[in-house]
């Protein structure tokens, strides 16, 4: 027998394994769309697989993505190079540019949700394809416009029912302040040299903040023995002003939130703004999400220059923090109607009189004739609010025996008669 690739997963209603249950990636899709539509966001379905340079000149040479040959690639029949997406926001910022997005008004905010494709070692919390919900607004350098994006973010864990969550809210700083941090980084590590991991010595010349969050026990070790100041000492006037109009902006519009001196974000593309959100029993390794600000990425596309900010919540990672909260995911609504054929001839019947009734009520209908007794078992246990037994008798007289599991009631309705009897659905137009 076939298996899928370890690493990714099949998510749906019965799934032993919790974060890939569909009713709760459900719920936090819809929860996500909910608050993000109530913000004026829109959504946008970008490609899965892109030209594999969009993806790598997005995420930067110096990301892991891309160190670490974590994108999985392939040519297609015409030899060139396509990507799957490690990460939606080059594609989305693609397609503003693509698509002219830069006459409408500014900021365009979208957002999407979807698979993302990271060929990283499979453990609980990290998989080869798992799914996010990401949000972009565009065009717009505006310290608030940074703070909504974090606002709409924590709102949407909150409408989850999420508790325990903390918000590193730090900076990147501009391009010029990197400059001199990674300077002094590499002063303080290259003495160390020898000792880090192999990635960490070739990130000392290329990208000596990725250091600070290497993943290697070793380098934290040498981290921790050579005392970093962190990036926000080293921010110049424009970054730290920045910095302090988002946090002001946001103290104000009462969203809680640390600041987080030190704070290292995996992609290349930030400037100024970088945040993470961390989940209490989650431990510091899995953010629940993150996001920054990333003036330069549609420069590096070929585009004009266009400010953007946003984030990416990580739906397994919310999954997990569900359960561990024990918060109680909204249970598929019961059937109003189960049709049960009591003979052969009654199969089709059934089948009619369910997609008559459809999609106003929930009907389902078993796929054998049963006994009478069989059919209100199984619409028993499918907390069916009617069952509905057709057999030679019923067809006769064109109706179906009628019964209300609840009140045991139970009466002959017609054919017609059918929609009535099962009276008004809320928020349902027949
Ligand atoms: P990221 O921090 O790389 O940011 O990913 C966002 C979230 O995706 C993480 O916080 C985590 O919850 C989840 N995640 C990442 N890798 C994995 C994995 N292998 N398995 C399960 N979950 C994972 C971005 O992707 C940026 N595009 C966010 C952004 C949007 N920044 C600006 N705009």
């Amino acid at each position: 027998m076939l298996t899928s690739v370890p690493g990714t997963n099949d998510v749906f209603a019965q799934s032993k394994e919790y974060p890939f249950r569909e009713p709760v990636f459900r719920y936090i899709t819809q929860t996500a769309e909910q608050v993000l539509r109530s913000s004026g966001a829109q959504m946008i379905h970008t490609p899965i697989f892109e030209y594999a340079e969009v993806l790598q000149k997005g995420v930067g040479v110096t990301s892991d993505i891309v160190v670490k040959k974590e994108m999985y690639t392939f040519e297609d029949r015409g030899g060139r190079v396509l990507g799957l997406r490690p990460e939606p926001t080059a594609s989305i910022v693609r397609a503003y540019n693509q698509h002219g997005m830069k006459v409408w008004p500014q900021p365009v905010r979208l957002f999407t949700w979807g698979p993302i494709f990271r060929a990283e070692r499979h453990q609980k919390g990290r998989y080869k394809q798992f799914h996010q919900v990401d949000y972009e607004a565009l065009g717009s350098a505006d310290p608030l416009v940074d703070a909504e994006a974090i606002a709409l973010m924590v709102q949407i864990y909150r409408a989850l029912g999420l508790k325990g969550l903390e918000v590193k809210l730090g900076s990147v700083g501009d391009p010029e302040d990197r400059v001199r941090y990674n300077d002094y980084l590499r002063g303080l590590f290259r003495p160390y040299a020898q000792g880090l991991s192999e990635d960490s010595r070739v990130r000392l010349e290329s990208n000596p903040m990725r250091i600070l969050d290497s993943k290697s026990e070793t380098d934290q070790r040498i981290v921790a023995e050579v005392g970093v100041r962190p990036m926000l000492e080293f921010l110049g006037l424009e970054a730290r002003s920045f910095h302090e109009s988002v946090a002001g902006y946001l103290e104000k519009l009462g969203v809680p939130f640390t600041v987080d001196p030190s704070i290292v974000r995996g992609l290349d593309y930030y400037v100024r703004t970088a945040w993470e959100v961390h989940h209490s029993r989650i431990g510091a390794k899995s953010a629940l999400g993150g996001g920054g600000r990333y003036d330069g990425l549609s420069e590096m596309l070929g585009g004009p220059r266009v400010p953007g900010v946003g984030w990416g919540i990580g739906i397994e990672r919310v999954a997990i923090a569900l359960e561990q909260e024990g918060v109680e995911i909204p249970a598929d609504p019961a059937p109003d109607l189960y049709l049960v054929p009591l003979d052969e001839a009654a199969k089709l019947e059934a089948l009619q009189i369910a997609q008559r009734l459809r999609p106003a009520f929930r009907v389902e209908m078993a796929y054998a004739p049963k006994s009478p007794r069989k059919g209100l078992e199984e619409a028993l246990k499918r907390e069916a609010r009617f069952v509905g037994l057709l057999g030679e008798a019923e067809r006769a007289r064109g109706v179906v025996t009628l019964k209300h599991l609840e009140t045991g009631d139970q009466r002959e309705v017609s054919w017609e008669a059918l929609g009535e009897a099962l009276g008004p659905v809320p928020g349902v137009r027949l």
